[in-house]
């Protein structure tokens, strides 16, 4: 039996995928930090469909870094069986400030 990869597309929830992101936060007091993540895997929501959560560092910069836990918004389906996840949140205070980190996630299979 074939199993599900991360490029497939497929009908439904797809249990256990992640999603991948490659993003900066905000210019904050002159400098930006990359932001390098990988989400857990899918928690149920009371409609059917799912979010994630995550939390981690943004990459050092300036002399500090910061942290962040945050939840996605609900999947957007962009096509036959795939789908993204919408996120906003910021960062820890450090240094005496913090940044926005916004974007969009890459596309899992499943299209719910
Ligand atoms: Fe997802
Ligand atoms: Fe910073």
């Amino acid at each position: 039996m074939k199993k599900i990869s991360k490029d497939d597309a497929v009908r439904g929830l797809v249990p256990h995928h992640t999603h991948g992101s490659v993003d900066y936060t905000s210019v904050d007091q002159g400098h930006v930090h990359q932001c390098l993540d990988v989400t857990s895997p899918p928690i149920p929501t009371p409609d059917g469909g799912h979010i994630h959560y995550t939390e981690g560092y943004v990459v050092f910069e300036d002399g500090h870094t910061h942290y962040y836990r945050a939840y996605s918004g609900p999947a957007i389906p962009v096509g036959e069986g795939r789908h993204v996840h919408y996120y906003d949140f910021f960062t820890t205070e450090d240094a005496g400030h913090k940044h926005r980190i916004r974007g969009v996630d890459q596309p899992a299979p499943g299209d719910r």
